[in-house]
């Protein structure tokens, strides 16, 4: 990597951040709208590709041209997605094996190789897009938030992966950064980027450290050393099979059935519904972060019926026990690994670290400081722009990572594929 201006960029299933270094410091790039993250979402109006809180704020508006989680299929097979992840709302039931990203993506088909092709109208046009060229859209975007504020054009990034990323889900991040006309792209491990950002702020020469990145699609955990300005993965495990997003639908599915008590009708479910539902069970979510209740106010839920119910943290806690014993079954993996005698703290960093459910285990389990300084939902972007700024210089400091790590995660009798 070469050339003076570079990013890194987070380019997160639920939110993408941009930074890059400055006059020797890491700086959060804002968006036009003064916002330091961007949600992930893109649509398709008749004209133009959209993306961030505007596609978001009008999602169930047109679900069908709207694309949120294009990250869980990039790279993927679609068939062992649908064998692993396939689940619908049916009637009174939301199965586990989980409803599943791919029914709040538009509809698509299998192409031979086994990825999505996803069918838009764009222009008049029916055209057929893949998850690369969705990626692109956002990428593109946050390159171009970068290059408004840095103020010329940037083509050198560090753009950050889930740990669990296979060589294929890696490729074709890449490939999508290349349709946005990046050139040159290294890409680097969420918790490699956290480290980096974590001892940007805390440097000793010699340190261990653990991260755990729980974020809207992934959970991601790293044990990493860092010795004379080498900084080495020492083992490195995370999937998909406990995340934000299916927190939100443990949670959906708990909001249904007391729909259908309350009201004694069927939830329909409709492309609009779903994405009305999933945005209220964010909402809900956050609040109760903060709060021990809530009051849920969903407009035009299902029959036309606007819906009120309190939901608590118990109950969430109770909706949500098969993704908090997954994330308890990892972390007892996790405390067991051969190196974990040498970590120092726990780093943490991703949204969903802030569940209050989710740091108690965490502290429960691991039994070691937790640093809360790095900032949740920017540290990953920081890290990957000071390796972007290293590049670009002659001496880059060695970062060493291992392989990407894939381990089966158990709840209860069942397994989920992390993969
Ligand atoms: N205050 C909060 N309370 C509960 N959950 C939260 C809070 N803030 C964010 N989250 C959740 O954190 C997740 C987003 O985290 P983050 O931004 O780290 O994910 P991401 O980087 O976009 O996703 P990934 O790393 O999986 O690709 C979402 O599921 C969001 O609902
Ligand atoms: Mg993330």
């Amino acid at each position: 990597m070469s050339g003076a201006v570079s990013i890194g960029l987070d380019l997160g299933a639920g939110k993408c951040c941009v930074a890059s270094v400055r006059a020797g410091a890491v700086t959060v790039l804002p968006n036009a709208h003064g916002d330091k993250t961007t949600p992930s979402f893109v649509a398709f109006t008749d004209s133009r590709s959209l993306v961030g809180s505007d596609v978001r704020d009008q999602a169930a508006l047109s679900p069908e041209n709207t694309f949120y989680g294009v990250k869980t299929v990039i790279g993927r097979s679609c068939k062992k997605i649908q064998k692993n992840e396939l689940a619908y709302i049916t009637g009174n039931e939301v199965r586990t094996g989980e409803i599943f990203m791919m029914n709040l993506l538009p509809e698509f088909l299998i192409t031979e190789k086994g990825s999505a092709a996803f069918k838009i109208e764009y222009r008049n046009k029916e055209l057929m897009l893949h998850a690369e060229e969705i990626t692109a859209l956002l990428i593109a975007k946050m390159k171009s938030v970068a290059e408004d504020d840095i103020g010329s054009p940037v083509t050198n990034a560090v753009i950050t992966v889930p740990v669990n990323f296979s060589n294929a889900q890696r490729q074709a991040t890449l490939d999508a950064a290349r349709i946005a006309g990046l050139k040159n792209v290294t890409l680097i491990n969420s918790t490699t980027a956290a480290a980096i950002a974590y001892w940007d702020q805390h440097p000793r020469e010699k340190d261990c450290v653990a991260v755990v990145d729980f974020g809207a699609s992934s959970l991601s955990f790293a044990i990493l050393s860092i010795d004379n300005g080498t900084v080495k993965v020492l083992e490195a495990y995370g999937g998909l099979a406990v995340s934000g997003n299916r927190i939100d639908f443990c949670m959906m599915r708990a909001i249904v059935t007391k729909f259908q008590e309350k009201h004694g009708k069927s939830f329909e479910e409709s492309p609009g519904a779903l994405v009305r539902l999933r945005t209220a069970m964010e909402k809900l979510k956050f609040n109760l972060t903060l709060l021990t209740s809530y009051v849920l106010q969903v407009d035009s839920l299902s029959h036309g019926i606007d819906f009120t119910t309190t939901f608590s943290r118990q109950e969430m806690e109770e909706s949500c026990q098969s993704q908090f014993e997954i994330l308890g079954n990892a972390l007892r993996r996790w405390a067991k690994l051969k190196n974990w005698v040498k970590v120092r703290t726990i780093v943490l960093v991703g949204g969903s670290t802030r569940i209050p459910t989710v740091e108690s285990l965490i502290a429960k389990t691991l039994r070691k400081p937790l640093d809360h300084s790095l900032n949740k939902d920017e540290a990953v972007a920081c890290g990957a722009a000071l390796r972007a700024a290293e590049l670009c210089c002659s001496t880059p400091r060695e970062v060493q990572e291992v392989l990407s790590r894939r381990v089966w995660f158990e709840a209860d009798a069942e397994n989920f594929d992390l993969a």
